[in-house]
């Protein structure tokens, strides 16, 4: 049975296209519910004949309310997966309790994590950035590491351009790691992720 996945987003859903786009991923996505009527993930989902849930926060009393009103939503989707694209409102701890969550983010953690992070690295002044893909845990893009990838900053870059071409490795990192945990090739040490089959990189000594 493939694995059922749950994809939340509050953004253009370009990383839930690469999702949607993916070849062999070997789950389905079963539901794309986000927080804002304006995602353009719902619109992306919707056309491609996936079910949406929009549980806008401010249909709910309090942040409490609305975490339990999302999450029960997501429930009855049964998921295996929930990935977390571009979603950017905090999560109760109850979430990852209830279910294995891969978010991707926008810069190297631990570096720059929470909102705003291209901004971040480039009021900081970094040369160098990238993209993670990273289990969820209740302290937020704090989780184990799936997959990096390093971007170079250009002198001439604003957060609009070194965040699109952060994007573009996400939309790689993203896919692979889905399709690795579909494969029940993620493995769990700690805080340390291991690939089961993945060969030795080359400076691997024995
Ligand atoms: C991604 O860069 C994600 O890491 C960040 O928000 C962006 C979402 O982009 N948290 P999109 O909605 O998938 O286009």
């Amino acid at each position: 049975m493939p694995t059922r996945i749950a994809v939340l987003a509050s953004g253009s859903g370009s990383n839930l296209q690469a999702l949607l786009g993916a070849a062999d991923l070997g789950g389905e996505i079963v539901l794309v519910a986000s927080d804002r009527h304006d995602a353009g993930a719902l619109e992306r989902a919707a056309a491609a004949g996936v079910e949406t849930a929009l549980v806008a926060f401010g249909d709910y009393r309090d942040r409490a309310a609305w975490d339990a009103a999302l999450r029960e939503r997501v429930a009855a989707a049964r998921p295996d997966l929930v990935v977390l694209a571009g979603f950017m409102r905090i999560l109760s701890a109850d979430w990852p309790r209830a279910w294995p969550m891969l978010n991707t983010h926008p810069s190297l953690l631990p570096a720059f994590p929470g909102a705003r992070a291209v901004e971040a690295s480039l009021a900081h002044g970094v040369k160098v950035t990238g993209a993670t893909v990273h289990f969820v845990v209740e302290e937020v893009d704090a989780g184990p590491i799936v997959a990096q990838e390093a971007v170079t900053v250009r002198p001439d870059d604003d957060a609009a351009t070194l965040h699109e071409r952060i994007k573009a490795v996400e939309h790689r990192l993203l896919p692979e790691a889905v399709r690795l945990f579909c494969a029940g090739r993620l493995e769990l040490e700690g805080r340390h992720v291991r690939v089961r089959g993945a060969a030795p990189s080359h400076g691997a000594r024995h």
